[in-house]
């Protein structure tokens, strides 16, 4: 075994591999701090950590604290099998995209297997599904570890909870393990960041709203949408195009009747304030007429079968062959066409969907589409390997390929991705598949988006309203609740499916159109605040949608809290998620202010909270600071004047760094960006301008929470003129290096 103190808190345990090899999730090219061999039997300390191996088994302590240990690593045929004890009342978070429970030592099995579940995933109890990261955290206070397999393996872990061990068994017989330590789970996060890549920083527009639709079926339709949200005067920035844009479903085509001017449409969408993203499914039609099919065919650039031949997927398009994204010049092609596809008709985003590429059976047989993995074998050079040994990184060497050519045009794209694996944040955001319009999906998508923000996934949103059953509608309270929860998902989009009632904003009545425009307004007013975060998740590593033990890792209780989240450092929310207007809900240690009321709790504390259908509990931290703006219709509409500062500070001492940059260039990555201090104390407010090298916003509103009007507000060393209005104090200043100093 090879064991690498690849960093101060990270470990690396290589069996039956060479240490120089490392999958494409793996970004950490540094050169490990130290790499042993050891056989049966040795020790070694670096820092803090100690790892002692006996039997062939390794051992991992602090001082004399044992952090992690292995206890069994067994080669079975063409797999292995590895366990390692989970740590007394630890709980389990990671492993991607996962139904059920935030805490999965709740479930005895977990299956790491990237699959289109299909008509399974009615209930939210399902696994595998389509995305499935083999990154866990084991934590509770006081302690956490995380353990990163690097291997795009299918795998299965089984849970022994009596016992305390997991086991982890894949196929191959080498096993590549990183075990990251720290104290708490965000060092752990941070950590696998270094290790599997910061997520990309998206384009401005992309965190606005988006409405999607399978299918918007004609240029008519789509103008018609996008019109109505103008008209009614709803945010939205992205309209989504499903697969009846194409002609036969091939890629990159546009169908001839319903979208006869492409281009025209897409300009005529820009001039409305929209971007278009269309959909790309990697099928391509095997037909001896496609331009495509026949290239691939000369080049060999589709994934074979087992005997040599031309795997044959069943896509939309019917029989099909797919791209064999292992190959470096593969990716390279099909990115090319993303490439092309742009610059010839000036889309703005894609769509990745049906790239597990696995398809369960039930479909498969129903309709006959899908993929039968079976017999799927990817080949690089002379090495070819089954898709049980590799498939779950398909949808990651996907995006890569369109990541780097997109990215030749200097301008950041929107792309998504259903199916992914470790290091899919560098490329994609991803949405949650096709969920039903049920109240139990509703709430699934709580810890779902958890977990998957505890693996690295942090742009990541579930179809708004529901995307099945077909026949049914999605009933108006689901529909507005799951808007309000929305407006806090990183990615927020609205998609249904073919045969389904209209599920646009204006489709239930005015009370819900009137409530839905509040809410995608409030998400709009929120972006200044929305983008400073993914520039800490982009430099940190720090999740946007995160459980409330991120923040309070002190707290044991909030280990288990999975329907309440933190959105960022400064906003927590506890979504209605029951057909019901009351709920409970647990405040940590400290002040909150309730956002909607302008009352304080002081924590910890459980509280019942009674929430009309008008609103959604959200909870400003003591040492909270929130920077809002005017909202518009759609992201650059106009040009913002003002940023709303948003600050309340009891007690606790709050830090906000708001980041501006031109929302769409790589021209951050040349240090072209501002970022401003905001440090807010009970009766004196900071701000230090760090960085100006892009102008951004100047004049600031200070939005400040004081239970008694005060005496005065010193700005610039001189008596400020300050509104006090329902215990808020409002002022005004410019972004420059200041003290505001008031005087209660
Ligand atoms: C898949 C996708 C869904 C899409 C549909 C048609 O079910 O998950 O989002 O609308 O295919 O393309």
């Amino acid at each position: 075994m090879i064991v690498e103190f690849v960093s101060d808190n990270i470990i690396r345990l290589v069996r039956n591999k060479k240490a120089s090899e490392k999958s494409e999730a793996v970004v950490l090219r540094e050169k490990a701090k130290i790499r042993l061999n050891f056989e049966e039997e040795g020790s070694y300390s670096l820092g803090r950590y100690t790892v002692r191996v006996s039997r062939g088994l390794a051992e991992i302590f602090e001082k004399e604290h044992l952090l992690f240990k292995e206890t069994r690593f067994e080669e079975r045929r063409n797999k292995v099998l590895w366990s390692h004890l989970l740590a007394e009342n630890s709980r389990l978070y990671g492993f991607g995209m996962k139904d059920g429970p935030l805490n999965k030592r709740k479930w005895g099995r977990i299956i790491l297997r990237n699959v289109d579940p299909t008509l399974r995933y009615h209930s939210p109890k399902t696994d595998p599904l389509y995305l499935n990261v083999p990154f866990y955290i084991m934590a509770r206070r006081g302690y956490a570890v995380g353990v990163y397999i690097d291997s795009p393996s299918y795998m299965d872990v089984r849970i022994d909870n009596k016992l305390g061990i997991i086991t982890i068994e894949k196929y191959g017989a080498d096993l590549d393990v990183y075990i990251i330590l720290g104290s708490n789970v965000r060092e752990i996060l941070s950590s696998y960041i270094r290790i599997t890549g910061r997520p990309y920083m998206p384009p401005l527009w992309s965190l606005g709203f988006h409405q999607s639709k399978w299918s918007y079926g004609s240029e008519e339709e789509v103008l018609h949408v996008a019109e109505k949200f103008r008209e009614y005067d709803i945010p939205c920035d992205a309209i989504h195009l499903d697969i009846d844009y194409m002609d036969g479903f091939r890629p990159f085509t546009w169908h001839p009747k319903r979208f006869p001017n492409p281009k025209s449409m897409i300009e005529k969408l820009h001039s409305l304030g929209f971007k278009i993203v269309v959909i790309v499914d990697p099928y391509i039609k095997i037909d001896d007429e496609d331009r495509l099919f026949r290239e691939g065919m000369e080049k060999d650039y589709f994934v074979r079968d087992k005997k040599g031949g031309l795997f044959i997927a069943y896509g939309w398009p019917g029989r099909s062959a797919m791209p064999n994204f292992f190959r470096e010049d593969v990716r390279r092609w099909w990115g090319e066409l993303y490439l092309r596809f742009h610059r010839e008709f000036g889309v703005d985003g894609f769509k990745n969907d049906m790239n597990e590429p696995s398809t369960e059976a039930r479909l498969r047989s129903y309709i006959g589409l899908g993929v039968k993995p079976k017999n799927m074998v990817f080949c690089k050079k002379n090495i070819c390997l089954h898709i049980e040994e590799a498939g779950n990184m398909y949808a990651l060497l996907e995006c890569m390929g369109i990541y780097d050519a997109l990215r030749r045009t200097g301008r950041r794209f929107f792309i998504l991705s259903r199916s992914g694996f470790a290091g899919i944040q560098r490329y994609s955001a991803n949405w949650t598949g096709d969920i039903w319009s049920s109240w139990k999906h509703l709430r699934a998508s709580v810890p779902m988006i958890l977990n998957m923000s505890l693996s690295g996934l942090f742009f990541v949103g579930a179809d708004i309203g529901g995307f099945f059953p077909p026949f049914r509608k999605t009933k108006r309270e689901l529909y507005l609740r799951w808007i309000q929860l929305g407006v806090f998902y990183p990615f927020m989009r609205a998609h249904y499916a073919k045969k389904r009632p209209p599920q646009e904003p204006w489709c239930f009545g005015e009370e819900v159109l009137r409530i839905v425009r509040k809410y995608i307004r409030l998400r709009y007013r929120l972006l200044p605040y929305i983008y400073s975060l993914f520039w800490r998740a982009h430099i940190h590593g720090e999740p946007i949608f995160r459980p409330l033990f991120y923040d309070f890792p002190d707290d044991d209780k909030t280990y288990d809290v999975e329907d309440q989240f933190m959105f960022g450092l400064s906003i927590m929310v506890a979504p209605i998620l029951h057909r019901k207007d009351r709920r409970k809900i647990y405040l940590p240690e400290g002040y909150w202010l309730d956002y909607w009321r302008e009352k304080i709790y002081f924590g910890p504390i459980t509280i019942d909270y009674k929430a009309d259908i008008e609103t959604i509990p959200i909870f400003i931290r003591d040492g909270g600071i929130v920077v809002l703006q005017e909202p518009q219709r759609y992201v650059g509409e106009k040009r913002i004047e003002e940023y709303e500062i948003m600050i309340f500070s009891r007690e606790r001492k709050g830090e906000f760094i708001l980041y501006e940059d031109d929302g769409i260039s790589y021209d951050f990555e040349k240090g072209i960006y501002a970022e401003t201090k905001i440090v807010a104390n009970p009766t004196k407010i900071g701000i230090e301008v760090l960085n100006r090298n892009y102008q951004g916003v100047d004049k600031l509103k200070l939005r400040i929470f004081m239970e008694k009007k005060p005496k005065e507000i010193i700005i610039n060393d001189e008596q400020s003129k300050f509104h006090y209005l329902n215990k808020w104090l409002i002022a005004r200043t410019t972004k420059a290096n200041q003290e505001i100093k008031i005087n209660p």
